[in-house]
């Protein structure tokens, strides 16, 4: 099983939330490939030959960053060759989320489902009942906010990033039951 996770990171945050979910699918599928690879060195072919892709971008302006937008757009082809269909989609983010409000975080996880869905994927969301859920996980996936009070930037929290660890396991274990029911 060929796991990749594609993200963008321009202060280290989404960075670190990424190895995390990486670290916990290698616990839960010693035998898998999990790669890490930035958006902007990410090709179509690497898309196509990995059976799970895991998203991740921070908030920008309320949506996902450029960059992951960038290669989800130019992923149109893959789209025509019905090339990501049957493969298994799961989404993180980082936001400020200035006065907590989530600033975005939400919509822009439910716009990386709905591009996954766009190419006829499966998603995986966060159930409620995995360690982590209330530091950093929402229904749609890993989530979370590294802005202080001030709206300012403060980094990541280690609880976010034990969330992000029980995301990775939790995508792994269902991606090779899903896979291994596919025959
Ligand atoms: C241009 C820009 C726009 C941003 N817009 C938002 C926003 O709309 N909502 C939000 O919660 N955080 C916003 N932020 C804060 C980032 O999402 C947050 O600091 C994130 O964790 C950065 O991730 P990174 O360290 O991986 O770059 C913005 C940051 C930048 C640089």
């Amino acid at each position: 099983m060929q796991i990749l996770i594609v993200y963008h990171s321009d202060y280290g945050s989404t960075e670190k939330l990424a190895q995390a979910i990486a670290a916990g699918a290698a616990v839960a599928a010693p035998g898998a490939d999990v790669k890490l690879q930035q958006a902007q060195q990410t090709a179509l072919t690497d898309l196509s030959a990995a059976d799970v892709l895991i998203f991740g971008t921070p908030v920008h302006m309320g949506s996902m960053c450029w960059q992951m937008k960038q290669l989800i757009d130019n992923s149109a082809r893959l789209w025509m060759e019905g090339a990501l269909e049957g493969k298994i989609g799961a989404a993180f983010v980082t936001g400020g989320g200035f006065g907590g409000s989530g600033g975005g975080a939400e919509q822009t996880l439910i716009a990386l489902h709905s591009n996954f869905l766009e190419h006829g994927m499966i998603t995986i969301g966060f159930p409620k009942s995995l360690p982590g859920y209330a530091d950093g996980g929402l229904q749609w996936g890993a989530c979370a906010r590294t802005g202080n009070h001030e709206g300012m930037p403060a980094g990541i929290q280690d609880a976010a990033l034990v969330a992000g660890r029980s995301y990775g396991m939790h995508i792994a274990s269902m991606a090779t039951q899903i896979l291994n029911n596919a025959g």
